[in-house]
């Protein structure tokens, strides 16, 4: 006889006990029996009297076996309704072949099954905090799937070898390329604009609407910024910290959310960006480490108990940092790099930001020209910026044209500056008649918030905080309206006290820009204090050698030249720096900072990157090969070598490359991106030798190697 044809009293004899071992949520079914006036509420008494889980499920049974073939029925009607919550049921009610009779069809069923309701409730939740891309001013918001573009992912063992390359986000929870299988967390590393953030937030949204290959039921999103807003003493407990800065399950008088979750860790996603935003004073992580789940703690000794598997071991953990961010390989499970958009992805991003034909052929043309503007733009970060400018200046003024050949990093955020300055400007102006571009006269008449912009940048940065306070926006001198230009954005993510919104710059890179103009506008007399970041980064350098019981540690810097090493947000304003001080740079910034101020700013600078350059020079350690005399550099080099680009300067290049002695240099592993060629070639050009340069273990595309053109009669390129 088909199972479908056996009364559902018989079904519920026949598989007694798989139901008796698989039943979780027992208050659900009693509910619904109750609510539709199978059980009175004796009968749920009864149950509810009877002390485990087992003999529950043993007594509903008996119950609505006793109430007859219609209780039964209605009994595996709640099971197939409630998917969420009896989803372990789900393939045996295929098995036998389960079709509701009509006579069921209809019934109210509600789900109060806590487990199944929380993570509704969470995907909820994270459709919608996930569904926009953050683009600049508030009113201007993208859907992320008309935007989000593939980048390349690629898979990395633990000596950051190739392992291949991810083909969708499905795959970054599975088994593929896992080196460590002991270890509980997923890398996810890249440069600053790679797209990790970005990349979470699609994984997220993915889960959200269930299109995510795993049977996860619970998702909590966490950015590791926000452990910085924690007070040192407060201390908070691992369900506090789970439910505070995600949401609270509804009706759970019992517990039961948290409870499954320390039960079955594995139902867990956990997602952790920005592992490089963590600011801390490394003296917190002496506090031993927090293995119970009930303790109260000090939320980064949780964050690190959770990364390390001391807490809900075997639940799944992403989490993303910005290359060059060492966490000891032991915890990593297996690790992935992102590279940027490919060319093929740049078309496909071309075609979703532009819908007009007209912009992407004038787009595309102007790209085809200039490899190193594609360079930049595999970096989708600096690609939005030039992109969305593009379009706004596009519609403003007839002249505008993508900056060619040369162009910075520090052109680029000007850019976006510009933009952002420009809707300042009377609106009726600009949309009756096209005007004739004038960047100075933008940034004139932008100064006022642009310097209240920048000074919070860098009051924010020397705290060593990505989050601004309405407070600190207020002294800042910023009004409503100034919040409106899109420089910042409101910080919904973590902002349980419900007091008035934190903000936060649109991207951390723009804050370290910012940081860089407040340097330029401030007004002292001295001038030295301009170099206050390069000093800090040897400074930190010294805090990161501490060692630390979890062992997360900046990279160790073997170099004797500290300023061009460690913190990537200083190292970022230093860039800016040297790129506002740049001499082609000098027209605009004449008009915001007084000339002979800006003249000994530009020489205090000047000087002082001759100096350090001169002794990194000197320092880098040599070795004799059978080839001849080698010298593999570090990552400090690339960034020596980004600041004299953004500087300009040919006398600075001039003396690095002298400085250059040996034959053979190793830039393997350095982390050189395609965008970084044109500044080697800056340098390398001025080199009076055959020079060999391993670039082995980089991310240069046919982009940089095209950069590195010039410098090709000089010089080998080994990939
Ligand atoms: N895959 C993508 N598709 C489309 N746009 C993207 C993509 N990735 C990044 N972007 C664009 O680049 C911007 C910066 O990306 P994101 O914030 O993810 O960088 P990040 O790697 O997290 O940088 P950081 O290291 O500074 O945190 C995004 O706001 C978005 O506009
Ligand atoms: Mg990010």
């Amino acid at each position: 006889m088909e199972e479908s044809s056996v009364p559902c009293l018989h079904l519920l004899t026949l598989h007694r006990e798989l139901l008796v071992s698989t039943i979780t949520s027992i208050q659900c079914l009693l509910d619904n029996l109750l609510l539709n006036g199978f059980f009175c509420q004796e009968d749920v008494e009864i149950v509810q009297r009877i002390p485990t889980k087992p003999d529950k499920v043993r007594k509903v049974l008996e119950l609505v076996q006793c109430k007859g073939e219609e209780a039964c029925e209605f009994f595996l009607y709640v099971i197939y309704k409630v998917c969420d919550a009896y989803r372990d049921l789900q393939p045996w009610l295929e098995d036998i072949n389960y079709k509701p009779s009509g006579s069921v069809i209809g019934t109210e069923v509600v789900n109060s099954d806590p487990i199944s309701r929380y993570s509704q409730k969470l995907r909820h939740e994270i459709s919608r905090d996930t569904s926009f891309i953050m683009s600049y001013g508030q009113q201007e918001e993208t859907r992320l799937e008309d935007l989000y573009t593939d980048t390349v992912m690629e898979l990395l063992n633990d000596t950051n070898e190739s392992l291949g390359f991810l083909e969708n986000l499905n795959q970054l929870l599975g088994d593929d390329a896992v080196f460590n299988p002991q270890g509980e967390v997923i890398y996810v590393m890249g440069d600053a604009g790679v797209g990790k953030s970005i990349l979470l937030q699609k994984f997220a949204n993915l889960w959200s609407k269930k299109e995510l290959k795993t049977d996860a039921l619970f998702f909590f999103k966490f950015r590791c910024r926000m452990f910085s807003i924690f007070k040192d003493a407060e201390e908070i407990s691992l369900r506090n910290l789970l439910f505070k800065y995600n949401c609270y399950p509804d009706h759970d008088p019992d517990n039961e959310v948290f409870d499954y979750i320390l039960r079955f860790p594995e139902k867990v996603v956990f997602t952790f960006d920005g592992f490089d935003e963590i600011q801390e004073d490394v003296d917190i992580l002496k506090i031993p480490e927090v293995v119970s789940p009930e303790a109260n703690a000090n939320a980064l000794q949780l964050l690190m108990s959770l990364l390390s598997g001391k807490l809900l071991k075997g639940s799944n953990k992403v989490m993303t940092a910005r290359t060059g961010i060492e966490i000891q390989s032991r915890v990593i499970r297996k690790k992935v790099a992102l590279r940027g958009f490919s060319p093929d992805h740049l078309k496909a991003y071309i075609n979703l930001h532009f819908k007009e034909q007209e912009h992407r052929e004038l787009v595309s043309v102007q790209l085809d020209a200039s490899p190193h503007l594609c360079g930049l733009c595999s970096t989708p970060l600096f690609c939005w910026i030039v992109f969305k400018s593009f379009r706004h200046l596009q519609t403003m003024h007839d002249d505008f044209h993508l900056p060619d050949t040369c162009i910075t990093l520090t052109n680029i955020f000007l850019l976006l500056c510009e933009v952002f300055l420009s809707r300042l400007a009377s609106p009726a102006a600009s949309s009756l008649k096209k005007s004739t571009r004038c960047t100075s006269e933008t940034f004139r008449a932008g100064l006022r918030p642009l310097t209240a912009f920048s000074k919070l940048a860098l009051q924010g940065l020397e705290r060593g905080s990505f989050i601004c306070s309405q407070e600190e926006i207020s002294e800042c001198g910023l009004t409503e309206e100034d919040l409106s230009l899109g420089f910042l954005r409101p910080v919904s993510d973590y902002d349980s006290s419900g007091g008035p919104a934190n903000f936060e710059f649109i991207h951390i890179t723009l804050q370290s820009f910012l940081a860089a103009f407040a340097l330029v506008l401030e007004e002292q007399t001295s001038t030295d204090f301009i170099l206050k970041f390069f000093s800090e980064c040897s400074w930190r350098q010294e805090v990161s050698c501490t060692p630390l019981p979890f062992c997360i540690g900046r990279p160790v810097n073997l170099s004797l030249n500290k300023p061009f090493s460690t913190n990537e947000h200083f190292l970022f304003t230093n860039l800016f720096l040297c790129g506002l001080l740049a001499k082609s740079q000098l027209g605009l910034m004449g008009h915001l900072v007084c000339p002979a101020l800006l003249r000994r700013k530009r020489a205090t600078l000047k000087s002082y990157l001759s100096t350090v350059v001169r002794s990194h020079m000197q320092g880098l350690p040599t070795y004799k090969g059978d080839d001849g005399t080698k010298v593999h550099v570090l990552p400090n080099f690339l960034w020596m070598v980004r600041c004299i680009f953004e500087t300009g300067s040919r006398q600075i290049a001039q003396m690095t490359a002298k400085g250059i002695t040996p034959y053979f240099i190793k830039l393997g592993y350095c982390n050189v991106y395609s965008g970084d060629c044109t500044a080697l070639n800056f340098v390398l050009q001025h080199h009076r030798t055959l020079l060999r340069l391993d670039m082995d273990n980089n991310n240069i595309s046919d982009y940089g190697v095209k950069q590195l053109r010039p410098s090709f009669s000089r010089m080998t390129v080994v990939r």
